[in-house]
């Protein structure tokens, strides 16, 4: 826990009123900051400093005995920037009331955080488990990066069912020992969901509460954090792209991990000897944006619903995949049980190829073309030509990820404003 004398953080944060247990939206514009100490400044300042003064030399001790894992938890107190920072703390504080999750930690980029979380819990010759397709760079990491290092991957398409999930991982556990079950739901960019309920059935069933039961870790990207907590299906540790929807404003670039105490330790040893964590102006820019989460997500979710609904009926439109309509009853019952909202992120499949594809998003006014999503700004791409290009063709055929599939991101403008893009843009095609 904190220390006091190093004047960053509240004794406590007021969580309830009465029996009244305070939201998320609430909770963002205080939790974790005190104005009292930083000169009654509203907002808390940006701590530009790459160190940290210690009261004392014993304190400095006890403060490195955390850092460096000899008593777990962390530092109790500030020490270097590689390691914590008052913006830092407070924006993964906040971050953590979204989902419940005991402890949370930014990272400089969702990719660091992603490599940050393989590292610290993969050894050589392992194998890890992986729900398909993934976000490109991910699949990366793990096939040719950690590939290098003798790790070896099996995976299962997005929407497997129970006995699909049980036979990959059976697999698994007989090429090695299996350290790391790793989900990306919805898959990006193919919009499929993954049943994480079987997942985590089909894990305790195989490896009981051992210690050598993996963790399951999740890309909550896509919906996360409001609209799929995925903490509360069975998953222990839940990855993000805080560049999206957490950050909103296509300004800025983070990722963040949260899960139990132990978890988050074995995390943070890794981010603190290899330094990826977020800097202080990002993790300002994240509180600012956290603020407006709730409001951001839903208004978006609100103009994807509207535009899906006059898109799936256009007649140069081969199909949608939009999670507010679920492509067949298994999609459906994965989507009733664990998520409350559809998101703004769709698939959208014109009828022809890349051809098609490329005149839609070139014949664009309003949405920008550029990847990215959950943003503000509505954004268009081509993934097989851009950021899915590095995937084998092969591999994306298998996956659906084609020429003609152009992947949007709603924002928040005028849904009907949008609309009317789209349709002058459908004429070009
Ligand atoms: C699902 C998903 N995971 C991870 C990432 C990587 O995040 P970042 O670009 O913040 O490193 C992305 C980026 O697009 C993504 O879409």
């Amino acid at each position: 826990m904190t220390d006091d004398n190093q004047r960053r953080r509240p004794k406590a944060s007021v969580r309830a009123i009465g029996n009244r247990r305070l939201q998320p939206n609430t909770l963002m514009m205080g939790h974790g900051f005190d104005p009292a100490l930083s000169e009654g400044s509203l907002k808390p300042p940006i701590f530009l400093t790459s160190t940290f003064v210690f009261e004392n030399a014993a304190a400095g001790k006890r403060h490195f005995e955390g850092v460096t894992g000899k008593r777990p938890g962390g530092a109790e107190g500030l020490v270097y920037s590689r390691f914590n920072g008052p913006n830092q703390e407070i924006a993964e504080d906040r971050l953590g009331v979204w989902e419940d999750a005991k402890d949370a930690l930014t990272f400089s980029s969702g990719m660091s955080a992603i490599a940050t979380v393989l590292l610290a819990f993969v050894q050589p010759g392992d194998v890890i488990v992986h729900s398909a397709p993934l976000y490109a760079a991910t699949e990366t990491l793990i096939g040719r990066i950690l590939g290098k290092f003798g790790v070896k991957w099996l995976d299962f398409p997005a929407g497997a069912t129970p006995e699909e999930i049980d036979a990959v991982v059976e697999k698994a556990q007989a090429l090695g020992r299996v350290s790391l079950i790793y989900l990306e739901s919805p898959a990006n960019p193919t919009n499929v969901l993954v049943d994480v309920e079987a997942v985590a059935n089909v894990r305790d069933t195989r490896f009981g509460t051992g210690e050598d039961r993996p963790p399951i870790v999740i890309d909550n990207t896509f919906l996360g954090p409001l609209w799929h907590k995925p903490l509360a299906h069975g998953a222990d540790i839940v990855v993000y792209s805080l560049t999206k929807y957490a950050g909103g404003h296509s300004d800025l670039v983070a990722g963040g991990a949260l899960g139990s105490k132990a978890h988050i330790n074995t995390i943070r040893s890794m981010r603190n000897t290899i330094g990826t964590i977020l800097d202080p102006n990002s993790a300002w820019m994240l509180l600012r944006s956290l603020e407006t989460l709730e409001l951001r997500m839903s208004r978006a979710g609100e103009n994807a619903a509207k535009i899906c609904a006059w898109l799936k009926d256009q007649p140069k439109v081969e199909k949608i995949v939009y999670l507010g309509f679920p492509e067949n009853e298994r999609q459906a019952d994965i989507y009733r049980r664990h998520c409350t909202g559809a998101g703004s992120t769709f698939s959208l499949y014109l009828k022809g190829g890349e051809r098609e594809a490329f005149a839609f998003l070139d014949a664009l006014k309003i949405a920008k073309l550029a990847v990215s999503l959950g943003g503000t700004e509505t954004l268009a791409s081509c993934p097989a030509a851009m950021t899915h290009l590095s995937v084998p063709d092969d591999r994306k055929a298998a996956l659906g990820i084609t020429p003609n599939m152009v992947r949007i991101s709603i924002g928040v403008e005028d849904a009907d404003d949008l609309i009317a893009d789209f349709e002058q843009a459908l004429r070009a095609v």
